[in-house]
């Protein structure tokens, strides 16, 4: 049985939904203020994690800024009162449009993961006579010891400029009149729970910045993008990562020049503790080695662990019955729609309500219509 949920009142909601804790929220972002934003770094937070409108306005609140990758996050930033000073533009492959919004709005900073995209960023700012102000994305070829498919920092990675490359673009920099050069951004990939690959990103940062500077660009800040990882396995325990040591990384590595500014992209540490999915048990079927729990969430609503074999904790919310070892199972008809296997949780029935914890980020955002399944709501603990 659960102290954390408002379990009586979920009992009346539609499932599956996504609950979102919002004061879990605002003591991670206390801890953000605490241990980086007090530090004078500019925090980003990474509205790909999630983009729903309660949650941007408590991170907005806490000053924190916004890092978008569609021209649809740059609206939805704007919708929620961040101001266009406060918006990164990052992704591999912006359109057109996407750039033109950006332009419309006169962001912070264009990330420019490649030569083409800023000369092609630089015809759009002239003929919308304008200047960008462009970070470029670097790829250190640091090895951030996570999932492969949340690793982008590494040569064979399709993001960001190869400094192999970087003669090309000092050459290429002076004639490009509608761009003004003011960073370099860097993001090595994402939940990452040792911090060493930020010591190696750190290192490859210093070596980078002294090339910018003996090509006569000097810098105005440093981008260092996010990745910092949760714990999975003991969301109670660990409600939200320790900052502090990972702040204080930077401090102690980064080779700063006067008034250089540091900047972070912080997704996941951010919003993935404080979001569940609830869900209900629609059948239990006996198996041959272990029963099947079957939800009335899959991986239409949480798709992490079928793409990146994700193992999110599951409690149940409504039985503290003996424990029994179940495959949770989700309705879509594909195998790897399997939230865990082989787990011990108390016995369940038909009825009984799960959380799916640690569902925050990359959760209800990649959520998909998939066997046509209708988009599920969001409540927050302040409405419920
Ligand atoms: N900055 C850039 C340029 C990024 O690509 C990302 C995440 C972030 C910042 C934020 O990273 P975070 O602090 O959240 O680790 N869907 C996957 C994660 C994909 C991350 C993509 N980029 C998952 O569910 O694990």
């Amino acid at each position: 049985m659960s102290d954390t949920f408002p379990v009586e009142k979920f009992r009346s909601l539609k499932t599956p939904f996504y609950y979102y804790d919002l004061n879990l929220l605002q003591d991670t972002l206390d801890q953000v203020k605490k241990h980086g934003l007090s530090k004078g770094y500019h925090v980003h937070f990474a509205v790909k994690a999630n983009f729903n409108l309660p949650i941007l306005e408590i991170i907005r609140e806490a000053g924190l800024g916004i890092d978008c990758v569609s021209g649809k996050e740059i609206e939805r930033a704007i919708e929620a009162g961040f101001t266009p000073d406060q918006i990164a533009f990052a992704g591999v492959g912006k359109t057109d449009e996407e750039i033109r919004t950006g332009l419309y709005h006169n962001i912070f900073s264009f990330n420019c993961e490649s030569i083409q995209e800023i000369s092609v960023l630089n015809e759009l700012a002239r003929e919308a006579g304008k200047v960008a102000n462009v970070s470029v994305r670097l790829n250190p070829n640091v090895k951030a010891k996570t999932h492969k498919y949340i690793t982008t920092g590494l040569s064979e990675n399709k993001f960001g400029v190869n400094p192999e490359h970087l003669p090309k673009l000092f050459k290429m920099l002076p004639n490009l009149k509608s761009v003004n050069l003011t960073g370099i951004h860097f993001h090595i990939g994402s939940q990452i729970r040792d911090l060493q690959p930020f010591k190696d990103l750190c290192e490859k940062v210093n070596l980078i910045q002294d090339r910018f500077e003996e090509e006569g660009f000097p810098l105005t800040h440093v981008n260092v993008g996010g990745g910092l990882g949760i714990s999975y396995e003991k969301p109670d325990e660990e409600p939200y990562p320790d900052f502090e040591p990972f702040f204080n990384l930077f401090e102690d590595n980064l080779k700063l020049r006067d008034g250089q500014q540091v900047h972070f992209e912080l997704g996941r540490s951010i919003v993935g503790q404080c979001g569940s999915l609830i869900s209900k048990v629609l059948f239990v079927k006996e198996g041959i080695t272990t029963d099947f729990a079957v939800l009335d969430a899959g991986m239409t609503e949480l798709i992490r662990p079928a793409l990146y074999q994700a193992s999110h904790s599951v409690d149940v919310l409504t039985s503290d019955k003996p424990l029994q070892t179940y495959d949770v199972v989700g309705p879509i008809c594909e195998t790897s729609d399997t939230f865990r296997k082989g787990i011990k949780m108390p016995k369940v029935e038909r009825g009984d309500l799960v959380a799916i914890r640690s569902a925050g980020a990359y959760g209800e955002v990649m959520s998909s219509g998939f066997n046509l399944r209708e988009k599920v709501k969001a409540y927050y603990s302040d409405e419920i």
